[in-house]
This record gives structure tokens, sequence and C-alpha cells, in this order.
């Protein structure tokens, strides 16, 4: 039994990250461990969690399980979940009752946590204390370790806990099944050292490890030699790639060279303002397969709360690199994060985060009410904001974006522009769906046959969330 441990978690050293390629094993005995069995995994959060999910199953999948979208069918429950907002802990907790429930009729049912709140010392000893029917609890650095850490919950049939709370290394060997066929999720680093006040990642993630180019270029081009025709580059915070390593090779460099692998379309999440260079943003104007599409969060427009929020940019900062990446992108969608409510937040200070929304006129944007998350700085600020008055400023927030959001996409009306066909709509059967390259959902009237495809679709109309578009042959 390993449990986290939040004064671990907070340290960083400058021990050189290992890169490690034979971390991962599944013996012989446990190759059959899940024969004729069932698992059912729900992800929470952010991209890197669903790819993280993808690794999983794959892991599961060398033990011989199999796939269940069905929660009551599955003999192996495992919820991979998310730390950043007090909701998403809410939610997973629901889900444990569920799971508890569950197992009263179907006892042998094996149920898990893993993730980010796995990572989180205050969560682990909540679990100890209430949720002890669960079977086992693994943390983000420890993935690898799925077999043996089921394997040895089965023998003790007692709840097994291995959450490593270190700076973590690079494991380079794991498997991975992935949900699309067409677009794939490319970890570029892990972890994140910029600590902003609010958030927990740099401590249920570890420290910043950017993976080599050789490896990250040799997935994509695997990729392509598969027919996938979109790679996402993932990181908590990318523009900061290669500051770790040893070489000097930053993100520009890494672009370019994706780029030049020829894929269809590459994009890359999640930007920070501050390591946005000028070359990286002349990189993205010159390769046509480079989306223009740039999520950049500005959390704040009030220059007081970036920095409380230890954001290291202020709000003319923003603006104008906002404005350098229009100049140069001009067909860019540019999009953002943004928290209302932080501890001190008045007025006048949301007022200025209204302004900006006002200046950019973002294609599209994540708000979120501050939620204090343990362990981190911004826990402890004097937070004299009401609920009532934080839901205010979301709504009025939330109808500014949504204005600009209708706005940008009206432009597209008419429009003829490449979409990406993934599949059949949920909604209706009738259409495809796909997204544009500034990735904007587009519904098709249309056939099977350009799923998978980059077709031309003209826009016949547009709303808020998405669009409905014709192919041109
Ligand atoms: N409270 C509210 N929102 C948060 N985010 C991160 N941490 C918190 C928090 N404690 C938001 C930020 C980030 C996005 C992924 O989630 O806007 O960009
Ligand atoms: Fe992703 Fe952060 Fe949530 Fe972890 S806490 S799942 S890194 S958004």
């Amino acid at each position: 039994m390993i449990i986290p441990n939040l004064k671990e978690a907070q340290k960083r050293t400058k021990n050189s990250v290992q890169i490690k390629t034979d971390e991962y094993k599944v013996s012989e005995e446990l190759k059959e461990l899940g024969k004729n069995k069932l698992y059912f995994i729900k992800t929470y959060g952010c991209q890197m969690n669903e790819h993280d999910s993808e690794n999983i199953k794959a892991i599961l999948e060398d033990m011989s399980y199999q796939e269940t979208y069905d929660m009551d069918k599955a003999d192996l429950i495992l919820l991979n979940t998310c730390a950043i907002r007090e909701n998403a802990h809410n939610k997973v907790f629901g889900m444990v009752g569920r799971i508890k429930h569950l197992k009263e009729t179907r006892p042998h049912v094996i149920a898990g946590v893993c993730g980010c709140m796995a990572q989180e010392e205050s969560v682990v000893k909540e679990i100890m204390e209430k949720y002890r029917f669960l079977d086992i609890v693994f943390g983000t650095h420890n993935i690898h370790n799925l077999p043996n850490i089921l394997n040895t919950s089965l023998a003790k049939k007692e709840l097994e806990i291995e959450v490593l709370s270190i700076e973590g290394d690079v494991l380079e060997n794991i498997p991975v099944k992935r949900d699309n066929k067409y677009k794939a999720w490319v970890n570029i680093m892990y972890g994140c050292d910029k600590f902003c006040t609010y958030c927990i990642v740099p401590y249920t993630r570890g420290k910043q490890r950017s993976r080599t180019p050789e490896f990250i270029i040799d997935e994509v081009k695997k990729l392509l030699q598969d027919g996938y025709k979109e790679v996402t580059l993932l990181g908590q915070n990318v523009n900061a790639y290669g500051k770790d390593l040893a070489v000097d090779y930053k993100m520009e460099n890494l672009l370019e060279d994706v780029a030049k692998t020829g894929i269809d379309r590459i994009r890359f999440v999640t930007s920070h303002p501050w390591d946005f260079t000028d070359k990286m943003i002349e990189v993205i104007s010159q390769y046509n397969n480079i989306m223009p599409y740039i999520h950049l969060p500005v959390q704040s427009g009030s220059d007081k709360i970036l920095k409380l929020m230890g954001r290291r940019y202020t709000k003319e900062h923003y603006i104008k690199l906002y404005k350098k990446i229009k100049e140069l992108v001009p067909n860019a969608a540019i999009t953002t994060d943004i928290i209302v409510g932080f501890p001190g937040e008045t007025e006048a200070d949301f007022n200025e985060t209204l302004e900006v929304v006002n200046e950019c006129q973002f294609d599209g944007a994540f708000t979120f009410i501050f939620s204090p998350r343990v362990g981190t700085p911004a826990f402890k600020m004097t937070d004299n904001i009401s609920i009532e008055e934080k839901n205010n400023r979301l709504y009025k927030l939330n109808d500014l974006i949504n204005r600009y959001s209708n706005e940008a996409n009206q432009k597209y009306l008419d429009k003829i522009v490449p979409v990406l066909i993934e599949g059949v709509s949920d909604k209706n059967d009738k259409f495809l769906f796909g997204y544009t390259d500034t990735m904007k959902l587009v519904n098709i009237e249309a056939y099977n046959k350009y799923i998978g495809q980059i077709v031309n679709v003209k826009i016949t109309s547009v709303k808020t969330w998405s669009m409905n578009g014709k192919v041109v042959e």
C-alpha cells in the first residue's frame, strides 16, 4: 500500500528525468487474468485523462479483459477521475455510491478509482475511511503497474492503494487502445511547473517532463501510416515543451518537425500565454497542416487578479499576443478559459475580464467559478464574494461569450471549408458530423462513404454551438 503525500507532490528537485522504455510488463501468469471478464471505464476531466484511459484500456486488454459500455455487466469498473474542481469530486463520489449498490448484487465486481483525484491525499484518506468496499486506488504515476495492483487486490481481497507522489519519469512503452480511428492524442509532455495559485495539476501530475522529439515524431509517423488524419499534441503547458530537455529543441521546432511528417492536421493543447513565442506563431502561419486553432486561456482580465493567480502576464501582454496571432494567422479561431470569483475579485476586476472578452471576441470559452483546491496557495486566500455574486458574474460572462461565439460562427455562412468527417451524428442518424480545422462542429447531410475523410463542405446555416453544411464534390 502506497498512499499519496501532498508535501512530496509539492516538491521540485533538480534530479534529471528518466526515460524508461521497459517499465511496463505483463507476466505470463497475468495475461489471462481477465479472460471472459468485462471492464467498464468512465473518464472525467481533460484530454490528458482521456488519453490515460486509452492506455488503461490497452493494459487491461493485454490481460485479456474486454470492454463493455454497460457498467451493470462489468466485472471490473474503473473511474478515471479529475481533481480540477469540486464538482468533479461530487460526480465521482455519486458514481462510487452507485458502485456500492451494484456490488451488493454482484459481489465479485472489482471497482477502482484512478487519475487525478487518486493523487490527492485528502481523497485517499476519505476513501480509506468511508469507501472501503472499493478494491483498488492508483495514481497517475502508477498506470503501468495496473496488472500487479489488480493482482494484489484480488489475492488480498481488500483495498489496494498505490499512489506515488513523485515528480515522475517518462515511460515510453505503455500500450494504447485509441477511441477514434481518425484523430489521435499524442502526449508531448507530462506534468507542469507553472504553479498557478488555483491549480492542482502540478501536484497531481508531477513536474514538467518533455518526451524526446524522436519518440513523438515516430508516434506521429506510425499514426500517419495507420490512416490517422489528425493529431493533438497534448500537455498541460505545451508552449514550455523542451525547456527541460538537455538539447536546444523547443515547441516551435517540434511543431515544424511534426508538420513535416505530412499528417493532414495538427493541433496542440493547452497553451500558456507566457511561453507563446513569435517563432511559434510564425511556424503555425507557415504550415497548412497546423490547424489555425489556438486555445489560449486568459483566466482573468484584471492585472491584480492575474498576479494573485501567479499567471506572470498582464492584460496588455495577453491582448498584444492575441493580436499578433490574429495578424499572422488571420483565419485562426482562438478560444479561452476564464475563472470568475477568484478570491479578491471585485466588480471592477470582473469588468476588466469583460473588457478583454469584448476586445478579443473569442470563438468560444470554457468558463468556471473558482473552486478552492486543498494544497494550492489560493485555497488559503480570503474569499469574500458570495456564491450568488459568482453565479451572476458567470451568467453575465457566458452571455457575452455566446454572443461572440455566434458572431464568429456567422462568418462561416456560405463559405466552403474542409471538414474531417468523424461519423454519424448521435442526435440524428441522417446526419454525419465533423470538425473544421478551426474546431467548429459541422453537421452534414451526406453519405457514410465520407466518414474518415477531409471533405469540402459548404456551410448552409449557423448556430451558436454548431453549423450545418453540404458536401461540395
Ligand atoms: N477553480 C476553477 N477553475 C479552475 N481551473 C483550473 N483550476 C481551477 C479551479 N481551482 C480552470 C482553468 C483551467 C481549466 C482547465 O480549468 O480555467 O484553464
Ligand atoms: Fe486533467 Fe487537471 Fe483534471 Fe487532472 S486535474 S484530469 S490534469 S484537468
